[in-house]
Order: structure tokens, then C-alpha cells, then sequence
């Protein structure tokens, strides 16, 4: 009989590599495999399982909407559509959502969003600038603005209309920003490039760039976005706020959902300009109010900051040359090119971190890992040091 990764290579489209593992199930930070075998789980679905694997909240609502009703279209109204909705703004700042299914999809929509406001209201301008490094997602506008030519060369020719700057550098927005321009899209920590955060003052002073230039400042949240750095936003560490926010990986706690909020002046799409099939569908939008429900009821967000400074400690003593991040979005960087034998040497101790290159591993845990969890990794992490050797 085939394994599981035997008819994988038959069957799925060769697009990432994957690890030697098939998980089964989960229950809260901890997952298990084909055999049985249990692993404490530091990526959480790349930041997407905030409240761990099968949580009981998000399972009951799933559940209960799943009986009730799955999906209609956006043809019509749906209640827990807008409930998603008005709880987003009242976290965030006053604007309206657009609901959708993922990241890339989200941040497509803030890039409609400001192409049709520079037409309204700065003469055709239409230029995005973008930093070098950025991650926004796997569609081929999302690629062009991301700032890693390595996902957007092999599609050539790419859409114009995007300017890539050096990440916590305003000068270099400043230098860049021409009559053209109509947006800044940030990231206000870089995350897939392995966890770089604005420097202090960056966020700030770009805001007030945007504002003295009459441009859109987009924050793309869609990973630092609810909880992970230790506030419901990023840009709330920075005391900003964008004018389009994207949203995604943790809203739906591993249901597909995205979401784009722009404040009233950015919010220009009249009925026609956009749309999506199953964006913001009942389900979706139902078990993203469970996960922001038992955010809040838990007090999510004061414990992501709380285990960040746990989780930071603890990687102090796997021998980086580097440690970044912010709340439950960290990275320790090698300097040696350790971090794919450290990946697999934590995977046969029990433990799934992320490699994202050579040098450097991310860690994106549910934001319910506790201390005693954090602990376990630690000694796990410390196993793995003496089997990854370049
Ligand atoms: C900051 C950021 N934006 C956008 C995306 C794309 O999201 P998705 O994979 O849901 O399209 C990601 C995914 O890693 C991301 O980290």
C-alpha cells in the first residue's frame, strides 16, 4: 500500500517541500501523526490555529453553523457576516470589511481598493510602495508587491504599479514616493522572511508621510493581526492606525477566512467593483466570532505578551546568534546554516518549529501555549542542538 507522502507526489502539485510527517489530529498546542506519535506544535498552522488544534469553542460553533446554514452567497445578508463585521471595526478603528477567504485575497482587495481611490482621488496615481523582504501573498499582484523576487520571477511579466524599498527605512519611502504614488503596504512585522519588526518610530513616521502626502497606508496584519504580537494589532504597539488593514491565518482559527477593513476615506468600492464567492460565508464567519470570543474571554492577549517574553527566554539558550520578535511571533537566526537540521532534529525530538532558510527558525505558537509548554520545548530545542550540525 502507498504511504501517505507516496501518493502525494502522485496526486498534489509539486509547490512546496514538505516534511517527512502526516498529522492526524490535535488537541490544544500538541499534535500526533500517522503512528501516534505526539508533537508539541510551535508553528500552529504558520500562525493560524491561535486557540491550538480542535478547540472546543471553535469545533461547538462550526458545528452549530453547519447545521444551520453552511452557505448562501453574498447575494444575500447573513447574521454572522455582519456580526464579524461590527466585532472587527470595534477592535480595530472605524471603517467597513470586506470578507474574504484568505491573505493574498485580502491584500488583492486593499490593492483594488487604493488603484480605485488613486483614480477618484489623485489623478490615475497607482503606485504601491512595498519594502524589500514583504510577504503578501501567492497571487500574482500579491507576488509583485511582496519583495522576494524568488516567488515572482519564474511569472513574468508582472503587473506594474509597485515599488520595493529597504523595510524600516523612511527615507527610502520618502525618496520613492512620486506623483504617482497612491499607497505605502507594510508589513508591520516582516514575517515570513523570519520575524523582523519596525524599528521604533518607523510605523509612525511613515503614518505621518501618508498623511502629509495625501497617500493610503496599508498594513497587511494578515500574520501579526490578532494577538500574536501581544495587542489585537501591531500597529497598536505604534499608536497608529492604517487606512486599510488586511487580515487572515488566525481570524478563522484554521477555517479559510480573510478580511480587508478600510476607514471611510479609503472606502471607495462601490456595488460591483468587488467581490468573492464564498468570502465571509456563514461558517467562516462563525468560527472567527468563536475565536475572537474566546480571545477576549480568555484574556488571549495579555498572555500572548506574557509567554513572547516566556518564549524569548527560553530561546536564549539554543545558541542563536540572533533573536527577533514580538509577543508570540519570534525568530532565532544561526549563524551557521543550522536551521533545516535543527528544523528536523526538533521535528524527532517531538517539536514543529520553522525553518524559513538556511539560518533562521520562526516560531508561531497558539497563543494558549502555556509555560510549562514553552519549558518542554526548550529542553526539546536543547536535544535538537546536539543532532543539528551543517
Ligand atoms: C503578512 C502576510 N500577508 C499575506 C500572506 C498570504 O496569506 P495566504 O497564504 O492566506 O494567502 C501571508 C502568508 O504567509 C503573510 O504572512
Amino acid at each position: 500500500m502507498s504511504t501517505t507522502p507516496e501518493l502525494a507526489e502522485k496526486f498534489l502539485m509539486s509547490t512546496g517541500r514538505r516534511l517527512p510527517v502526516t498529522f492526524v489530529r490535535g488537541r490544544g498546542c500538541l499534535v500526533y501523526d500517522e503512528a501516534g506519535r505526539e508533537y508539541l506544535d510551535m508553528v500552529a498552522g504558520i500562525a493560524v490555529n491561535l486557540l491550538g488544534h480542535a478547540h472546543p469553542d471553535v469545533a461547538a460553533a462550526v458545528t452549530r453553523q453547519a447545521q444551520t446554514l453552511i452557505h448562501t452567497s453574498n447575494l444575500y445578508f447573513t447574521r454572522p457576516q455582519v456580526a464579524l463585521a461590527q466585532r472587527l471595526v470595534a477592535l480595530s478603528f472605524p471603517a467597513r470589511v470586506f470578507l474574504c477567504n484568505s491573505g493574498a485575497e485580502a491584500n488583492e482587495t486593499a490593492i483594488k481598493l487604493a488603484r480605485k481611490w488613486g483614480s477618484r482621488n489623485r489623478g490615475g496615481a497607482f503606485e504601491i510602495i512595498t519594502t524589500t523582504g514583504s510577504f503578501h501573498g501567492r497571487t500574482l499582484a500579491t507576488v509583485t508587491a511582496g519583495g522576494q523576487p524568488k516567488y515572482s520571477d519564474p511569472f513574468q511579466p508582472l503587473p506594474t504599479g509597485f515599488v520595493h524599498v529597504d523595510y524600516n527605512d523612511l527615507d527610502a519611502i520618502k525618496s520613492a514616493t512620486t506623483d504617482k504614488t497612491v499607497a505605502v503596504m507594510l508589513e508591520p512585522v516582516m514575517g515570513e522572511i523570519g520575524v523582523i519588526p519596525a524599528a521604533g518610530g518607523y510605523l509612525e513616521g511613515v503614518r505621518r508621510w501618508c498623511d502629509e502626502k495625501d497617500l493610503l497606508l496599508i498594513l497587511d496584519e494578515v500574520q501579526t493581526g490578532l494577538g500574536r504580537t501581544g495587542r489585537w494589532f501591531a500597529h497598536q504597539h505604534h499608536g497608529i492606525t492604517p487606512d486599510v488593514m488586511t487580515l487572515a491565518k488566525g481570524l478563522g482559527g484554521g477555517i479559510p477566512i480573510g478580511a480587508c477593513l478600510a476607514a471611510p476615506k479609503a472606502d471607495v468600492f462601490e456595488p460591483g467593483d468587488h467581490g468573492s464567492t464564498f468570502g465571509g460565508n456563514p461558517l467562516a464567519c462563525a468560527a472567527a466570532l468563536a475565536v475572537l470570543e474566546v480571545i477576549e474571554r480568555d484574556g488571549l492577549i495579555g498572555h500572548s505578551a506574557e509567554m513572547g517574553e516566556h518564549l524569548h527566554d527560553a530561546l536564549k539558550t539554543i545558541g542563536a546568534r540572533e533573536l527577533r520578535g514580538v509577543g508570540l511571533m519570534r525568530a532565532a537566526e544561526f549563524a551557521e546554516k543550522r536551521a533545516k537540521p535543527f528544523q528536523q532534529a526538533c521535528l524527532e525530538a517531538g517539536l514543529v518549529v520553522n525553518a524559513v532558510d538556511d539560518h533562521t527558525v520562526r516560531f508561531v505558537p497558539p497563543l494558549i501555549i502555556t509555560a510549562a509548554e514553552i519549558d518542554r520545548a526548550q529542553a526539546a530545542m536543547e536535544s535538537a542542538m546536539k543532532g543539528a550540525t551543517t
